[in-house]
């Protein structure tokens, strides 16, 4: 998937940062930062094949990306992990510029937001264990008419978009993306997209969502 207008969704997360204070600022720039280089191991084998660039575009977005991440990783509060964590971010950007193999890009990346994670903890697991079938009635209302009933992208509003929704059928793209990726998603939204935020739902039915939207993937 290509992640349009990034830049404009930087600038959305910096008036949030003002607005919400630092400690909801660092939470979001953890997040922000997990889901660029969880969108990096996904989306870099689109991007570069063998040593070549396949696609001009989404190269250029995987070096932006990257950039971001160590970007964001400076403006972290100071703690002595965060040098390894920089040291990290210069590899990784240093492997994209090298057109690196797809797996050892996705390699550096997992290891990255794993210590990440660790070192600047966020919540990211669900408070409590997700109510599926709430998870099916909300996307009934909220979601299918694009995503689609069967999660397959083509819910009666999908035809007029671009970008087209996701399929969450996708088993390949199902079997990479964490709950915990599109519980993000679900949460901010994707600027420049019609995948607008869910925010204003509780955050267990935001779990419940990223959950169902998650087991399209995986049928039984
Ligand atoms: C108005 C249409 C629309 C509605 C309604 C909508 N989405 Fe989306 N959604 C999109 C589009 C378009 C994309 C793909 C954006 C892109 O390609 O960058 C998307 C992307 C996503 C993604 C990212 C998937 C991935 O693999 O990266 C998730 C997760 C998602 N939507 C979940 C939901 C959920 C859950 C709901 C309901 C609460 C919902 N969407 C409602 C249009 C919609």
């Amino acid at each position: 998937m290509t992640v349009r207008s990034w830049s404009f969704r930087i600038a959305t997360l910096i008036v949030l940062v003002f607005v919400f204070g630092a400690a909801k600022a660092e939470t979001s720039d953890v997040e922000t930062t997990w889901r660029l280089l969880d969108y990096i191991a996904v989306d870099y084998a689109g991007a570069v094949s063998q040593g070549q660039v396949s696609s001009p575009a989404e190269y250029a977005e995987q070096n932006e990306f990257a950039a971001t991440v160590a970007e964001k990783l400076k403006a972290l509060p100071a703690k002595p992990e965060r040098q390894a964590l920089l040291t990290e971010a210069g590899r990784l950007q240093q492997a994209i510029g090298q057109k690196a193999e797809p797996e050892q890009v996705a390699g550096i990346a997992h290891q990255l937001a794993a210590a990440l994670l660790a070192a600047y903890p966020v919540p990211l697991a669900p408070k409590k264990v997700p109510d599926l079938a709430r998870g099916a009635a909300l996307y009934g209302q909220n979601c299918a008419g694009c995503h689609g009933e069967a999660g397959d992208g083509r819910g009666p509003d999908a035809a007029k978009l671009d970008p087209p929704p996701v399929a969450f059928t996708e088993a390949e793209r199902g079997r990479q993306r964490s709950v915990f990726a599109l519980y993000q998603v679900v949460t901010q939204g994707l600027d420049g997209t019609a995948m607008a935020s869910f925010e204003a739902l509780p955050p267990d039915d935001r779990w419940a969502l990223a959950f169902y939207a998650g087991r399209f993937a995986f049928p039984g």
